[in-house]
């Protein structure tokens, strides 16, 4: 086994934790979730638990990685050889993302290419359903496998294992290298080109018009922090992987404010595009703006192609510039979610970086099929959909209070961070990861549990419409048993011995 591979420089980790970060919860879930939720005024709860919650997780995980230099199931045993599941938690739930996420990336590579003759035509929505994803069974149905999907979605695999299978400096740190400048680019034309439209300015406003009112409701606070958790990639095991190739000498907690505002201002740029578009799209059909707001898929495959439509000029450029955009923002982000298992697996079962991507990544692209066939979508939503309420804080929550609470390590882990890094964590680093954190996760939970749970599953709003009572429910319920129970059995097996044994070398 190879000595522990390492990122060739800071500006390459930094680049890699923001790629991960910015993803399609940037593009499409930031700007629906703030709008729902006070818009200007959403801001409030969204710095705070960018502040409480967000960074100082971004610096513990950050130094769990570098201070155990492992993947997370390992980085957890090595912190407490009782605490190892909770890092294949992680691990197993960004396997099940990512299994999801290639799908979405894979249609907006098909999107892409359709941008330039606008095939999507008048009745996108009907498109979307019928032409391209061939909807035609009922949810739990598989159906046949759509060859539009599928060949995409072969593409999507192909980048991301070949990027896996490079390594960390010659594969993840030259493809985020590549990647996140040029998404920024493409992005910045694209907003430039969406507040210049006319109308641009009344989405803007719609946008940004604060209900104060909003912020006294607990609801909207819980939004802010699932906001922040999803779109840091934090309780993922992203992060502790990435950070675990971090050399001995590296700057923690600045990193960790540079990836966290960087994610934050590119969310920001989100909002903008999105509402100028909208806003362009309003004032076209005369309706109000709030008519036309939508997230998730129908924001990106629905609405975005009718706005394309009547953009004033070269409406297909536009169109190859968005869905690329989105191309580029998934694959940073699918790459850092599948890296968490090739790591896991590979210290695990003493595999190669190579065996660990082909059996790893293998298993992942095979079980995306499913997504893939004409019942994929309903598939799709009921992952997400329980992803989104459950896995983003509670594996948090679960980290912050057994790190904080059971194992009393955060003054070791400040001490290691403040060793090497600029900016000193203070006594408020603490509070926010003891106190304020487990108790504001602690009641999105509960209140999760209840409004889900408790009550007759019911979902009014966004791609999770019209589905039979259990579908969601149970198919959620799977994904958390699997998760709970593989992660449980890879405790028994033991480290091989090997490739643990090198990085202790390494590390002593
Ligand atoms: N943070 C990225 C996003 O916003 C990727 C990601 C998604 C990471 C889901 C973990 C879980 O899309």
């Amino acid at each position: 086994m190879e000595n522990r591979a390492q990122w060739g420089t800071r500006a390459g980790f930094i680049l890699a934790a923001v790629g991960s970060a910015i993803g399609l919860g940037n593009i499409w879930r930031f700007p629906a979730v703030a709008y729902e939720n006070g818009g200007g005024a959403f801001f409030i709860p969204y710095l705070f638990a960018l502040l409480t919650a967000g960074i100082p997780l971004l610096v513990m995980e950050f130094t769990i990685g570098h201070k155990f230099k492992g993947s997370a199931p390992l980085s957890f045993f090595r912190m407490n050889k009782k605490t190892e599941w909770l890092g294949w938690w992680a691990v197993l739930v960004s396997f099940v993302i990512s299994t999801y996420y290639a799908v979405i990336i894979a249609w907006a590579i098909s999107y892409s290419i359709f941008s330039f003759n606008l095939s999507w035509g008048d009745d996108t929505e009907g498109f979307l359903f019928n032409n391209y994803l061939q909807l035609s069974v009922d949810p739990g149905q598989t159906g046949s496998l759509v060859p539009g999907v599928l060949i995409p979605l072969l593409i999507v695999w192909v980048i991301t294992l070949g990027v896996l299978f490079k390594g960390v400096k010659k594969g993840i740190e030259v493809a985020n290298k590549i990647f996140i400048p040029t998404l920024v680019v493409l992005f910045l034309i694209i907003v430039i080109r969406a507040i210049t439209l006319p109308g641009a300015a009344e989405g803007l406003q719609t946008f940004f018009a604060p209900n104060f009112e909003a912020i006294t409701d607990s609801s909207v606070w819980v939004a802010a922090y699932g906001q922040i958790f999803f779109s840091l990639s934090i309780a993922f095991a992203i992060m502790i992987t990435y950070s675990s190739y971090l050399p001995k000498k590296s700057d923690l907690t600045n990193n960790a404010f540079i990836a966290g505002f960087g994610n934050s201002s590119f969310e920001l740029l989100a909002g903008i595009g999105v509402f100028g578009a909208l806003g362009f799209m309003a004032s076209q059909s005369n309706v109000p703006v709030s008519e036309v707001v939508s997230g998730g898929v129908g924001l990106a495959f629905v609405v975005f192609p009718q706005i394309i439509n009547e953009f004033p000029a070269l409406n297909g450029l536009f169109g190859f510039l968005f869905f690329a955009s989105l191309v580029l923002a998934g694959l940073s982000s699918l790459i850092s979610i599948s890296e968490t298992y090739v790591a896991g697996f590979s210290e695990k079962f003493g595999l190669s970086r190579k065996a660990a991507v082909g059996f790893g990544g293998g298993l992942a692209a095979i079980i995306s099929l499913l997504f893939a066939t004409q019942g994929g979508l309903f598939f799709l939503d009921a992952a997400d959909y329980f992803i989104n309420q459950f896995g983003v804080a509670f594996i948090g929550l679960v980290e912050v209070v057994v790190i904080a609470w059971f194992l009393h390590n955060l003054s070791d882990f400040q001490a290691h961070a403040n060793g090497i890094s600029d900016i000193r964590l203070g006594g408020w680093w603490k509070i926010c990861l003891g106190v304020i954190t487990p108790i504001v996760l602690g009641f999105m939970m509960f209140d999760l549990f209840k409004t889900n749970l408790l009550k007759q599953f019911d979902t009014e709003t966004g791609n999770y419409e019209g589905y039979t009572d259990g579908f969601i429910l149970y198919g959620g319920w799977f994904v958390a048993a699997f998760a709970i129970i593989v992660g449980f059995l890879m405790t028994l097996k033991r480290w091989d011995a090997k490739a643990v044994d090198e990085v202790k070398k390494e590390v002593g």
